[in-house]
């Protein structure tokens, strides 16, 4: 009878709360086994059943009961994502670092919670998110053409919107077209990351300015984009032109890749802004970035991490405690990858923004060293000589003072939110 009433139970919940109305039905997972336990026997006839086979490379599973149930979560996570993609032909599977090693090693993952998504011959690591979102979206846009065409106004119009996305254009006479073919080829090596698109209409290539067989390369928030040299482009020398121009000034952090983003960090550090668009003040700073950025896209190591806080509601915590920023307001700041320190531009009055030049100024600073996460560290450090309470010398006179509650900067518990970050070092798509 207990038992029963504890079956019922979820049942009950979701009659109350899901309306008579059809169509808006969340999927929720049905818990039929889905995703596969691959191993040395298995996995060939996985690779060869489905258009696309997507694996997750865990950690061997623990034996405490706790860490148990956090590797479940992650592979109910894969479970809806299945579920929800049943229809599409996409194989799902669990690799074990240490029972399977075998068969990872055959298969080349190397980084331990990770997904790899196999796809033709080509491997996609997935270093993103591990949200059934994120996931979901991530595959459906490897299951989409690698490049979409532009055959009218319209489409450039939305085309033209697009300005958060890196991406490419080409004009080609036809489908047919060699030249086509190569582009083609190259936008599988970046699918889904990097946005390819083409045009075989005089009229669209004429407003993009594109002659025949060229390829238009556009950074985000830029208003021009770069003619890639040499038309006409054989898939290398797309992919090396791409691979050299990747990173541009100024970047939207977004969930599918937010860890790669993170891993392409320079010299250690990051220049973050945190600003919600929707927002009248984030807003209006974000439009002094993108001007700033455009006033300095010629420096190669000029590149800022933006960061919309409503994209990511599950870190603003944790970002508020470790940075000690207030994330309602706009923020920019450096902050070291190493250790997460970080330092925050004052903006004097609460009402008042920087302008372009004094945001310049400050990223003039940054990238001189002139403003600096280690500048105030002497309380912080850990060697137990000089760990007496006030020894913060004032020398960095644009810096908020921060010796509020600087002591837990190292505050070990900080770590726990990073126990899904997938580190791979760098982009594996060629
Ligand atoms: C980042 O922090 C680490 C550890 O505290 C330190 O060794 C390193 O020098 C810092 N890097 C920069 C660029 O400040």
């Amino acid at each position: 009878m207990h038992h029963l009433w504890l079956m019922l139970l979820p049942f009950l919940g979701l009659v109350s709360v899901a309306p008579a109305e059809k169509g808006l039905e969340f999927p929720r997972y049905d818990g039929k086994d889905r995703v596969l336990d691959i191993n040395d026997r298995n996995y060939r006839k996985a690779m060869n059943k489905y258009s696309m086979l997507c694996l997750l490379y865990h950690e061997p599973i623990p034996d405490s009961k706790e860490l148990q149930k956090k590797h479940q979560m992650t592979e109910m996570v894969l479970e809806l994502v299945a579920q929800v993609l049943e229809e599409k032909d996409i194989g799902f599977g669990m690799v074990d670092a240490k029972k399977d090693a075998k068969v990872a090693k055959k298969l080349g993952l190397d980084e331990v919670d990770s997904v790899y998504v196999f796809k033709e011959d080509r491997v996609i690591e997935f270093d993103g998110l591990l949200s059934a979102n994120t996931m979901t979206e991530f595959l459906l846009d490897l299951l989409e053409d690698p490049v979409e065409v532009l055959d009218n106004a319209l489409e450039l119009k939305a085309f033209n919107r697009m300005d958060e996305e890196i991406r490419l254009v080409g004009f080609f006479k036809n489908q047919e077209s060699e030249h086509f073919e190569a582009f083609k080829e190259a936008a599988e090596q970046f699918q889904p990351y990097i946005k390819f698109f083409a045009t075989f209409e005089k009229t669209v290539a004429k407003q993009l300015t594109l002659k025949m067989n060229e390829v238009d390369f556009y950074e985000p928030f830029m208003e021009e984009p770069v003619t890639i040299p040499e038309k006409p482009h054989s898939e290398e020398e797309l992919v090396a032109f791409i691979t050299k121009h990747r990173r541009p000034t100024l970047r939207k952090l977004r969930a599918e890749d937010m860890f790669e983003t993170w891993e392409d960090d320079i010299e250690g550090i990051h220049i973050v802004a945190f600003a919600e668009e929707e927002d009248p003040d984030g807003f209006e700073f974000l439009e002094i970035l993108k001007e700033v950025a455009r006033d300095n896209t010629h420096l190669p190591d000029l590149s800022i991490v933006w960061i919309d806080p409503d994209d990511f509601s599950l870190l603003i915590p944790y970002w508020e405690k470790t940075f000690k920023v207030d994330l309602f307001r706009p923020q920019i700041g450096v902050v070291n990858v190493t250790d997460a320190d970080s330092v925050w531009m004052a903006m004097d009055d609460e009402e008042d923004l920087p302008t372009a030049q004094e945001l310049e100024d400050w990223i003039e600073d940054v990238l001189s060293g002139k403003v600096n996460t280690e500048d105030d560290d002497d309380e912080d450090d850990d060697d137990d000589d000089d760990d007496d309470d006030d020894d913060d010398d004032d020398d960095d006179e644009d810096d908020d003072d921060d010796d509020d509650d600087d002591d837990d900067d190292d505050d070990d518990s900080d770590e726990d939110e990073d126990d899904d970050d997938d580190d791979d070092d760098d982009d594996d798509d060629e």
